[in-house]
Order: structure tokens, then sequence, then C-alpha cells
């Protein structure tokens, strides 16, 4: 039996040290100190013995029983130490590598237009104005000098909803509005963003949704140099210092005089290039001083007040200080077209 208990612990021991996971101790440890385990079993048979062994064999079975059990605690400490600093080299975290960049929005190209035009104006004491997109035909045309039946309204054909409510075709109905408002008194100094709907068939240059910005100067004493002096200084703001202005004759029902400013071609320098079609000028709004028909119907004294109005298409501007070369781009909303126009790029 001594030899038994003997090689018992032995095989214990070599089994312990052997042993590569807590599980694996486990079970040696159910198999050897179990109480279906052999040192058990062989306590239980201590009963044959000689009176004279027994004592013997039973300190030797206690003195195996403490020493495998020992060995297994130590053996213990030592995986649980091993399986902690295996799940931390797993669960490493390299704080050096680059994070994920975050996908960050920008302004819409529009809109920086937008923004660009308005800071501009607010910062010759213009305020911005808006005003419905579903617009009466009163103030879309009427307010502006352009009765039911004149011919003048075939030069934007527009989307009507009811036979007075339309789309507006321009944002003129803002200053309409406006006037309207100010009840004859003066100033009035506005700059209005927004967007026109024109029955146009959509192509490179055309849309029938776009956006205009247009501005209106009500007092006394308002005169064309105004107009004049006022284009001349946006010109060069919006698209360089360089840049020279020409006005030239034009229509509008709700202006007289009416004209079209050009800008002389940033591209060429005047020289000519295909961007102006080789003339050297590019068009680029429409204005003119306020007809007196137009103050008169908003309630002005058009004998005491006067003042100047100007439009512009602010994709136009867009394609020209960004180089676009097709209006859908500003609409399809291609995330890699958008994304060229980052302010902080
Ligand atoms: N409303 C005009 C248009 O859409 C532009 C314009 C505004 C012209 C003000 C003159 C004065 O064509």
């Amino acid at each position: 039996m001594e030899e038994q208990l003997l090689q018992l612990k032995q095989d214990a021991l070599v089994k312990v040290k052997e042993a590569c996971d807590l599980k694996e101790l486990n079970d040696i440890r159910v198999a050897y100190l179990g109480k279906k385990g052999p040192i058990t079993e062989a306590l239980k048979g201590m009963g044959k013995l000689s009176a004279e062994e027994r004592p013997k064999m039973g300190a030797l079975a206690n003195e195996v029983r403490g020493a495998v059990a020992s060995a297994i605690e130590e053996k213990q400490a030592v995986l649980e130490k091993e399986a902690v600093a295996k799940k931390l080299a797993a669960e490493t975290l390299d704080v050096t590598l680059p994070g994920r960049p975050v996908n960050i929005g920008n302004h819409h190209p529009l809109t920086r237009v937008v923004e660009e035009v308005e800071d501009l104006f607010i910062g010759m004491g213009y305020t911005v104005a808006e005003g419905p997109e579903v617009e009466k035909d009163y103030y879309n045309f009427e307010a502006l000098n352009l009765p039911k039946g004149h011919p003048a309204r075939d030069m934007q054909d527009s989307f009507y909803i009811t036979e007075d409510i339309l789309l507006r075709t321009h944002t003129s109905p803002v200053q309409a509005r406006t006037m309207e408002k100010h009840e004859g008194k003066g100033p009035v100094k506005i700059i209005c963003p927004g967007k026109v709907y024109r029955r146009d068939s959509d192509d490179a240059t055309h849309s029938h949704q776009f956006m205009q910005i247009e501005g209106l100067v009500i007092d006394e004493h308002i005169r064309m140099s105004d107009l004049k002096g006022t284009l001349n200084a946006f010109a060069k703001k919006l698209f360089g210092e360089d840049r020279e202005i020409r006005l030239r004759p034009s229509f509008f029902p709700f202006t007289e005089p009416s004209v079209e400013m050009d800008i002389s071609c940033m591209i060429c320098k005047g020289e000519g290039c295909s961007v102006c079609k080789r003339t050297g000028w590019i068009e680029i709004l429409g204005a003119g001083m306020v007809h007196p028909n137009v103050l008169e119907m908003a309630g002005f004294d058009s004998k005491k007040y006067s003042g100047f109005a100007f439009g512009m298409g602010a994709e136009r501007i867009a394609m020209l200080k960004y180089g676009v070369d097709d209006i859908r781009h500003f609409y399809t909303n291609d995330t890699r077209f958008l994304h060229q126009f980052h302010e902080h790029e």
C-alpha cells in the first residue's frame, strides 16, 4: 500500500505539473482528491490493515493528499496569472493608432454663394428679407407692373397652382411685399435670396428650380449712379478687385431704365476665351431704377422716393466662381461633387 500511495503521489504531481489550463487542473483535482478518487479509496481500505500499520499508512495517505492538494493550489495560482496575462494581451489597445475619421458635412456651394453675397450687402447696411415660394399672382406680377395679360409675363414661364396662385418666378415679390410693409416710408434696403421656379427644360445651363438673390434700395434721392457704384463694389468684392463692370441697356417691366451688368472675364482678363464666349465680358445680373408704377402701387410717393433693384442667379455666380460647367451638379447631390466645397480645406 505504501508503494501504491507513493506511486499515486508521483503520478499526480507529474500530471499537475503538465496541466496547461484551469479546466485540466480541475479534472486532476477531481480524479485524485475527489470522493471516488484513489486516495479516498486508500483511506477507506485502511480498516483491513493491521493496527500497527494503520497510523503509518494513515499519515502517509494524508501526506500524499496534502502534497497533491498544495501542488494543485500552486499550479492554480500560476495558471490564473497566465490566464489574466493572456486576456490582457488579447485586449491590448494600440492608443497610437490613428482614429477613424468622422465624416463631417459641409455647406452646399449655393448656400456658400448666398451667404457670401448676403454678407457683402449686410456690410453695406442691407438686411435680409424672405417671402413665400408659393406666391400670389399679385405680388409676383401685378405689383411689379405686370398686369394680367401683359406680354412681358411670357419672359418667365410660370407654374400656376390656381389662377391667382403660382410658384414664384423670381424673388421680386419679396421686394413688393417689403415695400408694402413700409407703408410709404423709406429707407428700404434689403437683399432677398430664395428658390424660384420657371417652366424651363433642364439642361447644362437651365433648371426649372433655381436660386435668385435680389436687392432693393428705396430712399430719397437714389440715383442710377448709386446703383452703378453699389454693383461695382459688389462685383469687385465677389470676383476680384481687378474686375471691371459694364452696364448695357435692357428691359424689365418693374424697372426703368433697366440694365444688364457684365463683368470683365476673370479667366482671360478680357482677352476672350470660351467662358466669356470670346467677348471678354460675362453677364452677371439684371438691374434698374424702380419703376414709378411699382413705387406707387406699394404706397410710395414716386415724386419723393426713388430706388434701384437688381437680381441675379446664385447658380450662375457659383458656376463662374467655382468653375462648374453644369447647373445640374448643384441638385443631383453627388457627395463627390459636394465635398469639393469644404470650407476647411
Ligand atoms: N426679377 C428679375 C428676373 O428674374 C431680375 C431683376 C431684379 C431685374 C431686379 C431687375 C431688377 O429676371
